[in-house]
């Protein structure tokens, strides 16, 4: 059996750890043979593959970033005008590949699934620091960025607090609050804005000239995808061709510039952006590295093409890719992190 691996979309912490457990569990259990694919599906376009044996896999899964490297611009299903998904499959024959292990987000999801129906068979491992995959109660990646942005939210904090500034930092997401909800209760940021709840601009001033009567700073922990009520989202750029052409970013700015009007003291931004995708992965990332690298081989061992491995209640299984593509998890509104911030005066910027 010969399998090809890729990592597909942004990179997250841990993708490494995903890489070795998936290999050696499929060279392990099914003495299989593993190719590795390099840049995402850009490597099935251009023909850049590189074999993963036992050596090649060994001592990585520690590092940060991906061996095969990665890219969230590129699809076989529409590549510089053209559909390339004949090319690919003729490739991956070629390769003499029997199936396809993708490593990556929804975008990365829904391009497996349609490969799988276009006859490469193909199997889904998820990955995202931004946790909103369907059916992943808690994606890899995620464990490092809330440690990266609460460390940076505790260092924000002691400057805002000896300059009694209003400290606005931004994370990423895209157009789900995870990963501003959890790093903000962890570093017990005074006001978390997430783009499930749209804000209200008085009312998130009002909170901060409060604290400036009490204790003269304020930590604001904005998610990208974040937006004041009845406007739109922060674009920072539009990536054309793109699967996902929208990158958000600069709702921070944004932000200041709505509360420097109604407020005494200085308001300054930090916008984190890619600090929260690099680095080493957390323990907890490395285990689920290794454990969802692992459901994946075995997915592939007992031939379930065209599932992703999930992640619910604890335990891993498998869900169609199609349940997962282009679909994503936000926090739903009776969320008991969100509902906790809430009875503990946590501000959300609403009501
Ligand atoms: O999906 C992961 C993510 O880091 C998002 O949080 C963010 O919006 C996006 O990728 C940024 O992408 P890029 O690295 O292309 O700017």
């Amino acid at each position: 059996m010969r399998i090809g691996v890729l990592t597909g979309g942004g990179d997250a912490p841990g993708l490494n750890a995903v890489i070795r457990a998936v290999t050696k569990s499929l060279i392990h259990q099914g003495g299989a043979e593993v190719v590795g694919i390099e840049d995402g599906y850009l490597g099935l376009i251009e023909r850049r593959v590189r074999p993963l044996d036992w050596r090649a896999v060994s001592g990585i899964g520690a590092l940060g970033g991906t061996l095969l490297r990665t890219n969230n611009r590129v699809s076989p299903l529409s590549y510089q005008g053209r559909d390339r998904r004949d090319e690919v499959l003729a490739y991956a024959r070629e390769l003499g590949l029997d199936g396809l292990v993708a490593i990556g987000g929804d975008g990365t999801m829904s391009i497996a699934d349609a490969l799988n129906r276009h006859g490469l068979p193909t199997v889904g491992v998820p990955k995202t620091i931004d946790n909103d995959i369907a059916h992943v109660e808690r994606s890899l990646g995620f464990d490092t960025a809330v440690t990266t942005v609460t460390d940076s939210l505790d260092r924000v904090q002691t400057t805002g607090e000896s300059h009694g500034r209003v400290m606005i930092v931004e994370t990423m997401g895209r157009n789900a609050g995870w990963l501003a909800l959890e790093a903000g209760v962890a570093a017990a940021a005074d006001i978390i804005l997430i783009p499930e709840i749209e804000y209200d601009v008085a009312r998130v001033a009002a909170v901060c000239r409060e604290r400036e009567a009490r204790q003269r700073f304020t930590v604001i922990c904005v998610a990208e995808g974040a937006r004041a009520r009845g406007a739109d989202v922060t674009v920072q750029r539009r990536v054309e061709d793109s699967p996902e052409p929208v990158r958000l970013g600069g709702v921070a700015d944004v932000l200041m510039a709505q509360l420097t009007p109604h407020v005494s003291s200085e308001v300054r931004t930090t916008i984190l952006g890619h600090v929260q995708r690099g680095g080493a992965p957390t323990p907890s990332d490395r285990v689920l590295g290794t454990l969802l690298g692992d459901a994946g081989a075995a997915l592939v061992l007992s031939g379930a093409w065209g599932h992703m491995v999930s992640l619910e209640q604890g335990r891993t299984g498998q869900v169609p890719l199609d349940s997962v593509a282009n679909r994503t998890r936000t926090v739903p509104g009776d969320h008991p992190l969100l509902l906790c911030a809430r009875r503990i005066g946590i501000s959300l910027g609403d009501g």
